[in-house]
């Protein structure tokens, strides 16, 4: 057995499973899923008699669980494992050789799961490029490998889940003519961030903060994923999707929902989730005439970065030239209800800024009369902000008098840290493969939603598609062409985190 150094984490214990990781040879498996699970395994969340069976191509098993372990010295240096100790984690291991279209492939794979006897439960992880889902999901439906008479059959689908909105449909229409909507898991990662769960606990198990949830309050929120990344090695894939698609339609939409929702009835998959798409139903479409005021889309040119100077966007490897997909996208949305009527929620995302900073902002109303007008530093508006990563956790702005013989005010941050020790901070994928594995689909996006939330941007989309030159920004700046004009009627404007 591997050690067990880590200490025991929270979490209702997973019966043995056989993990199926189709596109094992590939980045997220090595950088999140089998980091993942050792964390998992070391802590006790994951049954030590599971097993993993990467299905790929072209590899021997050799190699392929060389360049895993590999992967976990680089991705994941917080594991501490030495060759020892990874020989016997590297026993659960069990590869399945083939390309994913061919039948053979998933007979191989029917075998390779039925020599594993008293195995019955099986996870399907789709670590693949969307093309290749509908044709996993038929190929274990085929041989039967999705019918759940003796143990769950769950499979897992990544982002992004379509491109449009008549693409996530047939998506939904194809998967769930093989699949019961019950057994697809379609992960958004930021939901599996501890600190984006425990704005839900914040809100629902706090009495105080009720009263003041709504606009009555609350001048405007702001939803943000700052970084200073830019588009590493994915120009094929960010060529076509862009920061819209890329994090606002399904990350930043996602934890809308859970800032604007209605305390659901009980703390279930559906009624979590029931909540979540009447907010994406009261979002207000934006008509054609109102994108350009509404929406801001941006490209990085060249600039500097931590004092490295960084290439523009379209000098980077496999970009055209003349590009001009968005790599910063920020929108501002309206939602239809009593609670949050005239309140905008901005939501932004931008690569290469100067940090990289993801966090939730409450901005409250400015107080009714200033009593200190008068003097040199008026109060500001109060906000609380939930930040999402780094330093994960909340703080709260007010004002406060400044010492001595006088009234002026002066900022008082009070920070709560969501947790003093960092190995209690689960990471995303630990939070979502364990959820899987126990069944909670609650911080997975249900079929409406995804295409609620297509429907949403579509107009956004339909106004960008053709157009032939996009506003740039200096990378490693946070000088983005239109960002001020979103915030004009906002109070304190556009917050750049700091
Ligand atoms: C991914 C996007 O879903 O999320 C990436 O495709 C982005 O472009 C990443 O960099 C951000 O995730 P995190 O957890 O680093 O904020």
């Amino acid at each position: 057995m591997v050690d067990t150094t880590r200490k025991k984490c929270l979490g209702e214990p997973t019966e043995p499973t056989n993990i199926v990781i189709f596109g094992a040879g590939g980045d997220l498996t090595k950088r999140k899923l089998i980091p993942s699970l050792i964390k998992m395994l070391r802590c006790g969340l994951l049954h030590a008699d599971s097993k993993i069976i990467g299905v790929l191509k072209g590899r021997t098993r050799e190699t392929w669980l060389q360049a895993m372990y590999k992967g976990i010295k680089d991705y994941a240096p917080d594991i501490e494992i030495d060759d020892q100790q990874w020989q016997t984690f590297s026993a659960m291991f069990k590869m399945v050789d083939g390309d994913l279209e061919n039948d053979q492939t998933y007979t191989d794979l029917a075998e390779s799961l039925e020599s594993l006897a008293g195995h019955t439960h099986a996870m399907f992880y789709c670590a693949v490029p969307p093309r290749w889902y509908t044709t996993i999901a038929a190929g274990l439906h085929r041989i039967g490998l999705a019918d759940e008479h003796e143990g769950f059959r769950r499979v897992v689908i990544e982002k992004p889940f379509g491109m449009n909105l008549e693409s996530a449909q047939a998506l939904n229409t194809e998967l769930q003519s093989l699949l019961d909507e019950s057994q697809i898991y379609r992960i958004d990662h930021y939901l599996g961030k501890e600190s984006v769960q425990n704005l839900l606990v914040y809100r629902f198990a706090n009495s105080i903060l009720e009263p003041l949830w709504n606009r009555n309050f609350i001048d405007h929120i702001q939803i943000s994923a700052a970084e200073s990344i830019g588009i590493e090695y994915r120009a094929n894939y960010y060529e076509k999707s862009g920061a819209l698609r890329d994090m606002i339609q399904s990350h930043l939409m996602q934890v809308m929902t859970l800032v604007a929702m209605e305390p659901p009835v009980e703390f279930t998959a559906d009624a979590v989730r029931d909540e979540k798409i009447k907010v994406l139903r009261a979002v207000r479409r934006i008509e054609p005439e109102n994108i350009k005021q509404q929406t801001v889309a941006a490209q990085y040119g060249s600039g500097q970065i931590n004092d490295e100077p960084v290439k523009a966007y379209v000098a980077e490897e496999g970009v055209s030239p003349e590009s001009v997909t968005e790599t910063f996208a920020g929108v501002r949305f309206q939602i239809d209800n009593w609670r949050w009527q005239g309140v905008p929620f901005v939501l932004w995302t931008g690569k290469r800024l100067p940090k990289r900073v993801s966090e939730i902002m409450i901005r409250f109303k400015n107080p009714p009369f200033n009593l200190f007008d008068a003097h040199a530093n008026p109060p500001m508006a109060n906000s609380l902000v939930f930040r999402v990563h780094p330093d994960e956790g909340i703080a709260l702005r007010m004002n406060a008098k400044k010492p001595g013989l006088t009234t002026d005010s002066q900022r008082m941050v009070m920070r709560a840290p969501y947790s003093e020790n960092s190995e209690d901070v689960s990471e995303a994928y630990e939070v979502l493969l364990h959820d899987v594995l126990t069944g909670d689909a609650t911080l997975f996006s249900r079929a409406d939603e995804v295409e609620e939330s297509w429907a949403i941007i579509e107009p956004i989309l339909n106004a960008w598609k053709d157009r032939i030159s996009v506003d740039r920004y200096r990378a490693g700046s946070w000088d983005v062409p239109g960002m001020d004009a979103l915030f004009e009627d906002c109070v304190s404007g556009w917050h750049k985190p700091s």
